[in-house]
C-alpha cells in the first residue's frame, strides 16, 4: 500500500497498517500473549514482553500517529510487526494515564501554564496530585487571548503549556498557532488535548504544537466501549522520551482495547461528518427554544470565538465545529434535573463522542472534582448542561430534547 500523503479519511483506515505477514490477515489480530519466546537469552524477534512491545497496540499507535502527524516518524508504515516503528504515537490505559505520562516530560518543581477550563480530571491530576508529588506549579490562564499567554509565559517561565480547545465544558477556543509560537519562544513543550475536535477537524501538530493528547475513550474509539488515551508527537527527541516513559511507567493500552479503538478509528472521518451536521441542527434549534437561556456552540455566530473556530476547525477544508454543545437552561438545578431525568434517546451519562447521544450535568458529574469557586469563575453553573450529539437521525434527537424541555 502506498505510504504517502493520503487524505485523512484514508489514513483512518490504512494509516500505518499492512496485512499480517504470517497469515495475510487484513485486520491486526489481538495479540494477548504477555511474553515472547527467545531463541537464546536476549535473542528474540523484536518482541520480549507485552508492556514494552505489543503488535495490536502498535497497529493502533501507528494509525493515530499517521493521522495526527502525517506519517510515522521513520516513514515505516508497512512494518507493523517490528518493535521500533510506532512513529510518534503512544497508547495508554486512559486519557488521564496519557496525561500523567506526558507530565513526566517535566522535572520536579517545574511550572505548567494550563488553560483555565480543562477536563475536571486533568485539573485534579495537576492540582491535587502532581502539585504535591512533584512540586508542580500550576498556573491557570484564560488562553482565549494569546496576549495573556505571552504575559504569563514571561512571568512564570513554564516548561509546559497545556491547552484544551474547544474546552470541556464551556467550549472556549484557543488560537493554536499563536500559542505554539509563544511556547516555542519560551522553550516550553506545548501540548494540545485534541479530544473534542479530533484530528479530522483540528491539526495541532501542523499548527506548531509539540504533542497532541487524546482521551481515545471519546471520538477516536467512538462507541463508548473502550477506555484509552494517546500521545502523538512529530519531534524525534520527544518520541524517544515518551517511548521510554510509556514502558518505564507502564500504564499502557491493553490489546483488546487497542483492537476496539483501532476498529473505531477507521470510521472517525464519517462519524465526525455526521456529528458536526447533527450538532449544527440541534444547536440552531435549541437557540430558538424559549426554555433555553443560551446555547454555546462554536458553529453559531453568537459564539464569542466563532471566527477563530471557522479558521481553525475544518472538515475536508470546510468549516466544521464538532459534536459538542453546551446549553444554559432558564432556571437552576431543579429545572436541569427535571430536563435530564426526562430525556429518553439521549442517555444521561458521563463521557462523550460515542455514536449514541449523551447528555450530562458537569457541575454534579464530570466536573465535580473542580473546586466550587473555580467552577463558579468558569461559569459552570447548575443550569449548564453538556450535550454530546450522536449520529442518530437529528429529527429524533430534536424530538427527544423538545419533549424533555416541555417537562421543565
Ligand atoms: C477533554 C478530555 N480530556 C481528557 C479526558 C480524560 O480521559 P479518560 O477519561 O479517558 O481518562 C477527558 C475525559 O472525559 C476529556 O473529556
Amino acid at each position: 500500500m502506498a505510504h504517502g500523503p493520503l487524505h485523512l479519511s484514508s489514513r483512518c483506515i490504512h494509516g500505518g497498517q499492512a496485512p499480517d505477514p504470517t497469515t495475510g490477515a487484513v485486520m491486526p489480530p489481538i495479540y494477548t500473549s504477555s511474553t515472547f519466546v527467545q531463541e537464546s537469552p536476549g535473542k528474540h524477534r523484536g518482541f520480549e514482553y507485552s508492556r514494552s512491545h505489543n503488535a495490536t497496540r502498535y497497529a493502533f499507535e501507528r494509525c493515530l500517529a499517521e493521522l495526527e502527524a502525517g506519517g510515522c516518524a521513520d516513514g515505516a508504515g508497512m512494518a507493523w510487526r517490528s518493535t521500533d516503528v510506532t512513529g510518534g504515537g503512544f497508547a495508554f490505559a486512559s486519557g488521564l494515564a496519557a496525561t500523567a505520562t506526558c507530565l513526566e516530560l517535566m522535572d520536579a518543581g517545574a511550572t505548567i501554564l494550563c488553560m483555565d477550563d480543562v477536563y475536571g480530571g486533568t485539573n485534579r491530576l495537576l492540582n491535587r496530585v502532581r502539585a504535591r508529588s512533584m512540586g508542580l506549579k500550576v498556573v491557570h490562564v484564560d488562553m482565549t487571548d494569546a496576549a495573556r499567554v505571552k504575559e504569563a509565559a514571561a512571568a512564570h517561565r513554564p516548561r509546559m503549556i497545556w491547552v484544551e480547545t474547544p474546552t470541556n465544558p464551556t467550549l472556549k477556543l484557543v488560537d493554536l498557532p499563536a500559542v505554539a509560537a509563544i511556547g516555542a519562544a519560551a522553550g516550553a513543550i506545548t501540548v494540545c488535548d485534541n479530544t473534542f475536535a479530533t484530528p479530522i477537524l483540528q491539526r495541532p501538530l501542523e499548527d506548531g504544537f509539540d504533542v497532541v493528547m487524546h482521551s481515545t475513550t471519546k471520538y477516536v474509539a467512538g462507541h463508548s466501549d473502550a477506555v484509552g488515551g494517546a500521545l502523538v508527537t512529530r519531534r524525534a527527541e520527544l518520541a524517544e522520551k515518551l517511548r521510554f516513559m510509556q514502558n518505564a511507567i507502564g500504564s499502557v493500552m491493553g490489546p483488546f482495547d487497542a483492537y476496539l479503538t483501532l476498529r473505531g478509528l477507521k470510521t472517525l472521518h464519517v462519524r465526525m461528518k455526521a456529528h458536526c451536521h447533527n450538532a449544527m441542527l440541534v444547536a440552531q434549534a435549541l437557540e430558538k427554544h424559549p426554555k433555553v437561556e443560551r446555547v454555546v456552540y462554536p458553529g453559531l455566530p453568537s459564539h464569542p470565538h466563532h471566527a477563530l473556530a471557522t479558521r481553525q476547525m475544518k472538515l475536508d477544508g470546510a468549516p466544521a465545529y464538532g459534536g459538542m454543545i453546551t446549553i444554559f437552561l432558564k432556571g437552576g438545578l431543579a429545572e436541569s434535573r427535571r430536563f435530564l431525568e426526562r430525556v429518553k434517546l439521549f442517555a444521561l451519562a458521563e463521557s462523550l463522542g460515542g455514536v449514541e447521544s449523551l447528555i450530562e450535568h458537569p457541575a454534579i458529574m464530570t466536573h465535580a472534582s473542580v473546586p466550587a469557586a473555580q467552577r463558579a469563575e468558569l461559569g459552570i453553573s447548575d443550569s449548564l448542561v453538556r450535550i454530546s450529539v450522536g449520529i442518530e437521525d437529528p429529527q429524533d434527537q430534536l424530538a427527544d430534547l423538545t419533549q424533555a424541555l416541555a417537562a421543565v
